[in-house]
């Protein structure tokens, strides 16, 4: 990837405060492990996009980051003791593509490694794959549903407005259970995750499922051949389950977002005027309007650019506070959305081919699924293995990007 001026060489200075904890989420009577306390220090990252930013918005998210964080409470550990995944019946190849938008199968290989991708037809629902994903998830675990404290249902997508998370706990019985949508675009599964291990390590949880599924095909606009080519739908999930501090399976993180990015990738809201209800003299007395939302509009160049410069600068801080080098991971396993950007964060991390996970030749960018779908198929071939550490990353509209270090089971 070249060295694009302003985006990939850091432009203006942010400064965020780091290795600090939300505060809230956090019983007293734990205690603060030795190890992790650091002093607080400025953290220099580039801005997201457009080559920076001004000053003034520099200053305001400082002081407004979800950062800082007081060091790790220790005392309580979580861990992935389970993942499973889910995808549509319908298989769509790049030749079919090529039917209905002028294309071929070359270009979409050459510049993205898709292939095929999955999209829900009939009857198939967002919600339904992330039962069945997260039912996998549970066996492998081998937790009843009625052991499941909290379900997390990252997707940009419910079947419903208000949210389908709790729909997804009705269906798989999780009765003892209470469940909330997390919405992050590509970074969901991430955050989803990151959220869970809060919960058990602050809130005394103690089986968290963590549901990726997205159903983009819905907001696709299938003439444009710049979007409808990279889009597939599917569900992954994982469950994260309370252990010992000293098994403690999430070894470091980072989050970010920047709204001012959101103008390259989004969906937005749009409001279809009816008929005016008018009062008697003529003035509307309130105007009914009802929303959809637009089709996914994306600039794939700047997309491209802010994931190969803000993703392995994410992945490099949570590597930091794990205390790893790159050398250290055995896998690296990103937000599946283009196989350049895949190998470019590799090159540029100094991880081999061989240690980077990838299957979006098959599924294409699934969203808030891909991690865990990765995740699920490399677990189940015997690719990863107990006690193997995983760099995780996702990025995507908001701007939102992320990084996980974890340790299977
Ligand atoms: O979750 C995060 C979501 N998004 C991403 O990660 C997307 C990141 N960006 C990308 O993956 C790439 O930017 C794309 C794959 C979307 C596009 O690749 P590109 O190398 O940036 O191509 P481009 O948009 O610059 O287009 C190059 C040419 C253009 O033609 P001209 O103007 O040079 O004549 C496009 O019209 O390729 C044309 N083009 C296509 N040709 C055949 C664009 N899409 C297609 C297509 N088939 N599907």
């Amino acid at each position: 990837m070249a060295n694009a001026p302003g985006l990939v060489s850091p432009p203006a200075s942010c400064f965020r405060m780091r290795n600090l904890a939300p505060l809230g989420l956090f019983r007293p009577r734990l205690f603060v492990a030795a190890r992790n306390v650091r002093r607080t220090r400025l953290w220099c990252c580039a801005a997201a996009v457009d080559g920076g930013v001004e000053e003034d918005h520099v200053l305001k998210a400082a002081a407004t980051s979800s950062n800082p964080r007081l060091p790790r409470v220790v005392g309580m550990g979580s861990k992935l003791v389970g993942c499973g995944s889910a995808v549509p019946k319908l298989l769509i190849s790049n030749d079919d593509l090529a039917q209905i938008v002028e294309t071929s199968d070359e270009w979409i290989s050459v510049r993205t490694g898709i292939r095929n991708r999955r999209v829900l037809t009939g009857g198939e629902t967002v919600g339904g794959l992330a039962v069945e994903a997260a039912k996998g998830a549970l066996e492998m675990a081998q937790v009843e549903p009625d052991h499941v404290n909290l379900v997390i249902m990252c997707t940009s997508t419910p079947d419903d407005l208000f949210g389908c998370g709790a729909q997804v706990q009705r269906d798989l019985g999780c009765k003892n259970a209470w469940a909330f949508d997390a919405t992050a675009a590509c970074s969901g599964f991430v955050v989803g995750l990151i959220t869970a291990t809060r919960f058990i390590k602050g809130g005394g949880f103690q089986n968290v499922l963590v549901i990726g599924a997205d159903g983009l095909s819905r907001y696709v606009d299938w003439t444009d051949r710049g979007t409808c080519i990279l889009f597939g739908d599917a569900a992954g999930a994982v469950l994260v389950q309370a252990c010992s501090g000293d098994e403690d399976g999430l070894l470091g993180f980072d989050l970010h977002s920047d709204g001012h990015g959101q103008k390259h990738l989004n969906a937005i809201a749009k409001d279809e005027e009816t008929e005016l209800i008018s009062s008697n003299n003529g003035a509307p007395l309130f105007p009914p309007k009802r929303s959809s939302f637009s089709c996914i509009q994306m600039n794939g160049k700047e997309v491209f650019r802010f994931a190969v410069r803000c993703v392995p600068e994410s992945i490099e801080a949570a590597l930091e506070e794990a205390g790893l080098a790159s050398s250290g991971i055995d896998w690296l396993l990103l937000h599946q959305a283009n196989q350049r950007i895949v190998d470019a964060v590799a090159t540029r991390l100094q991880m081999s081919p061989d240690k980077v996970i990838s299957n979006l030749a098959n599924y294409g960018n699934t969203s808030a699924a891909s991690i865990p779908l990765a995740l699920d198929e490399a677990v189940r071939s015997g690719k990863v293995q107990a006690g193997n550490t995983i760099a995780a990353a996702g990025f995507g509209a908001g701007l939102t990007w992320g990084s996980a270090i974890v340790r299977w089971k």
